[in-house]
């Protein structure tokens, strides 16, 4: 019978054919171990000399890696891998034989494997990494789903900038001069006074020349926009939804969690209500913990985030930022207008700024003040300005950064190995 790895649990002591690639290989004069994958998983194939025709051992010993091929055998269960099964393989069947394939059991360097990103997708770890990124995603929507929202996709070729100018990538739309999207926030607006409570799920693009290990050019957010809803009631969403992806995660994807060696006591802790500390009392923290040049109206950058996070085992809500450093759409807070209605929501482990989100401007006056005030004239925006002329109510959004959020639950480094064809300031190869 015809099965997949993820599947072998349903047949044990049966004898089965899988279609795989040989991952890595040992073996003496009487045994050869394979490491086979399939894509859905990793296992280990057992040929016993003295138990297959003569030709089954002399293939085994020589199959060269990433083979492909149909292999035949018993599964057992075995108690010492993770994975808990390994197949007594009878036969074999080459399908394509691989020569030379250049990423081997050895080290190799980070430019070397990302100039081999689409082989190297193929390796445990990757897979590992990939699989969290796919748990991310499917209880994102279910999270969004079970709640009452609408999933509604903005448009990705846009006329109008939601996160400043400076960071777009420009394009030619027939004669006019069109951008790609770098946040979908302003059509979810519009959206959520359709729908009431949306949600996005899509790509965006940044042309900053930041190279360090949270930014990519393209990456992919969520966004989350909510009517009749402020600021605090927002916070509440956010980190429901933070609580439930990890949960998620830590119930699905054990054998993922263990590969990546990730420690899961940090995971585990992690539950809403998340603390909240504004941005003054940000930089109360960070003068004490020796960062005495920073003044009141600057912007965090990473390592101030991760000074206030150390702080916390939990992540952490930044409140109340400068008006002045923030996005022409965030509300001032009405008791004290030189602060927004706003929050970032910082990650433990020096994993950064995972949410951005804030109460949205609902008064039309203001919200003309502040396009004025931020040079956004042009027909490219009246629309945005229309939602606050026909039945305005407050409202609020999110947008979560994924390849940031993945790096942090499965605890790698850098955002390059959380998305399959990172898009990096020096890199658009693979
Ligand atoms: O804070 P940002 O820029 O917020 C917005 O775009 C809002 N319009 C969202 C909204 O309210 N609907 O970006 C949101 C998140 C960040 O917190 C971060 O996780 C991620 O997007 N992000 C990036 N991730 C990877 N590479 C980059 N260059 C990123 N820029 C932002
Ligand atoms: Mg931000």
């Amino acid at each position: 019978m015809k099965t997949t790895i993820d599947q072998v649990s349903n047949h044990v002591g049966q004898e089965v054919t899988i279609g795989v690639w040989l991952a890595n290989k040992r073996s003496s004069g009487k045994i050869a171990f394979l490491q086979l994958r399939d894509g859905t998983g990793f296992m280990q194939g057992v040929v016993v000399k003295a138990e297959v025709a003569e030709e089954t051992f002399q293939t085994a010993k020589n199959i060269t890696q990433e083979t492909s091929m149909y292999v035949t055998g018993i599964v057992v269960e075995d108690s010492r891998s993770p994975f808990g099964y390994e197949l007594q393989v009878k036969e074999i069947e080459i399908l394509h034989e691989s020569v030379d394939y250049p990423i081997t059991p050895k080290e190799h360097g980070t430019e070397f494997l990302m100039d081999h990103r689409h082989l190297w997708l193929r390796s445990k770890k990757q897979h590992a990494v990939m699989k969290i990124r796919n748990e991310i995603i499917r209880s994102t929507y279910e999270f969004y789903n079970n709640n009452g929202f609408v999933k509604i996709d903005p448009p990705i070729l846009t006329g109008s900038a939601a996160e400043g100018t400076t960071e777009l990538f420009h394009t030619q739309y027939f004669d006019e001069e069109a951008y790609l999207s770098q946040s979908g926030q302003l059509y979810m607006e519009a959206a959520a006074m359709a729908f009431g409570k949306v949600f996005s799920f899509g790509p965006t693009f940044r042309a900053e020349k930041s190279k360090t290990r949270r930014h990519l050019i393209e990456f992919w957010m969520i966004e989350p926009e909510m009517a009749f809803m402020d600021h605090e009631e927002s916070l509440v969403v956010q980190e429901q939804f933070v609580t439930y992806v990890i949960q998620s995660v830590l119930k699905n994807c054990k054998l993922e969690l263990n590969t990546l060696e990730r420690d899961t006591t940090k995971l585990e802790k992690i539950q809403a209500p998340f603390p909240r500390i504004t941005y003054d009392k940000a930089i109360e923290l960070l003068k004490e913990k020796g960062f005495t040049d920073i003044e009141w109206g600057e912007d965090f950058g990473a390592p101030h985030e991760t000074a206030i996070a150390e702080s916390f085992d939990m992540p952490v809500f930044i409140t109340h930022y400068p008006t002045d450093i923030k996005a022409f759409y965030m509300k001032p807070d009405p008791n004290r207008p030189e602060v927004v209605l706003c929050a970032d929501l910082i990650a433990p482990e020096g994993y950064g700024e995972i949410i951005g989100g804030s109460q949205r401007i609902d008064d039309l006056a203001l919200m003309e003040e502040r396009y004025e005030a931020h040079n956004l004239t042009g027909d490219a925006y009246r629309w945005y300005l229309e939602l606050r002329k026909y039945g305005s109510v407050p409202h609020a959004g999110f947008g979560l950064g994924l390849e940031r959020t993945v790096a942090w639950i499965s605890g790698v480094e850098h955002v390059r190995e959380t998305i399959p064809f990172p898009r990096l300031l020096n890199r658009l190869y693979p």
